[in-house]
């Protein structure tokens, strides 16, 4: 056995504990931020089919913003530079002066951003804006009238497997470890999310998802903070289930409308939203939203379908997920009346421009317009 290796591993494992040591004793020392005159909304348009579907997203919003924007209360800024070929060239998820105008905005749209897998060690851009930007929760609603489903799902999203998961061990040729961290004050603050959305919409029911029969450290403390928080809102019923049984729950017709809101550690999260927003009609349907005390960023579900532009189809791309963010967007900087908007515009969209992802169907550019046309 490599002695060698063995001692870098564990002088390795000391780096990162010592460093989720800080983390976590600097999460319980946040300050709110101060309230500004004016929203800076930032945009982002990623890879892939990202950029194509980021402008319709974009169009719609000045449109609906136009009056804000002339009267300087808001302010759309493009910002450009997130792509995998700046990313690949300065070797880091995010480049710093990308980072640092992003930071000066308030709140994103984001398009899907490209993510070497494996062998590659570049962070996702993703993962590292949610921790940079500390946007804790990932919150996806899912919503099916015709079958009663009307589901909101808050995802812990910055730690679980994902913060990190560049940053596992290997012994050459034997084996690889990676890490699963869960901090209290993170997972307070997600579980306190969750049930306040709860109590705010009068939902009664809270499922806690986990696999704390087996994870039983990490998810086992996740699972016990969760019912200590649950505890404070005596009006909300909360139950655990294992994530197993709650992907074969969503499928199971008769359990789809007892369920309410969802909170669950990251990985699990990851997953079952895009199950759910499958049964919504496809990940490309989903809007979702990442937010924290200072920032918010609103993004497409779904990734940045290189197969679709190596068929040359970009311009078929649905911007429909995108569309949906913004609708989330504008009722986080505090606008219901816009977002409703947006959305009835995004549904007529559909019906009038339907895209089928083929040349039969509308272009993403198309359904823009009727996106517009509808507002
Ligand atoms: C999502 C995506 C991301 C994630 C990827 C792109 C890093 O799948 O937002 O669900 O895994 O969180
Ligand atoms: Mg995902």
């Amino acid at each position: 056995m490599n002695q060698n290796a063995i001692e870098q591993a564990v002088n390795h494992y000391r780096e990162l504990l010592l460093a989720q040591i800080d983390r976590a004793e600097k999460m319980n020392n946040v300050s709110a931020p101060e309230k500004k005159d004016k929203t800076v909304i930032g945009v982002v348009g990623g890879d892939g089919i990202g950029p194509i579907i980021t402008l319709q997203a974009q169009r719609a919003l000045e449109a609906l913003l136009k009056d804000e924007i002339q009267a300087g209360a808001i302010e759309i800024r493009a910002i450009e530079g997130l792509t995998i070929e700046n990313r690949l060239a300065v070797g880091k998820a995010i480049p710093d002066d990308v980072l640092a105008a992003i930071k000066e905005c308030d709140v994103l749209l984001k398009g899907p951003t490209t993510t070497p897998s494996g062998g590659e060690l570049l962070e996702s851009a993703n993962v590292a804006l949610r921790r940079e930007l500390d946007l804790y929760a990932n919150v996806r609603p899912v919503c099916v009238p015709e079958e009663g489903i009307d589901w909101m799902f808050f995802r812990e999203n910055t730690e679980g497997e994902y913060t990190l998961g560049s940053k596992g061990i290997e012994i050459p040729g034997l084996l690889t470890m990676d890490f699963k961290v869960t901090t209290v004050a993170g997972t307070r603050r997600i579980a306190r999310a969750a049930f306040e959305y709860a109590r705010k919409n009068g939902k009664t029911h809270v499922a806690i998802v986990t696999k704390s029969n087996i994870m039983k450290k990490t998810d086992g403390m996740f699972s016990v903070l969760c019912r200590e928080i649950a505890a404070e809102y005596p009006e909300i019923q909360a139950d655990e289930y294992f994530i197993d049984i709650m992907s074969a729950n969503l499928l199971k017709t008769n359990m789809r409308g007892t369920l309410q809101v969802f909170v669950m550690p990251n990985l699990y999260g990851d997953i079952l939203t895009d199950e759910a927003a499958q049964i919504q009609g496809g990940v490309g349907t989903a809007g979702s939203a990442n937010t924290g005390d200072r920032y918010a960023m609103f993004e497409a579900i779904h990734g940045s379908a290189p197969r679709m532009i190596a068929r040359g189809m970009g311009d078929y791309a649905n911007p429909e997920s995108i569309l949906r963010a913004a609708v989330m967007l504008l009722r986080h900087i505090g606008m219901p009346d816009k977002a409703a908007k947006l959305a009835a515009a995004i549904d007529a969209a559909n019906k009038t421009s339907p895209i089928t992802g083929s040349k039969e169907g509308a272009t993403c550019a198309q359904f823009g317009d009727a996106v517009i046309a509808a507002l």
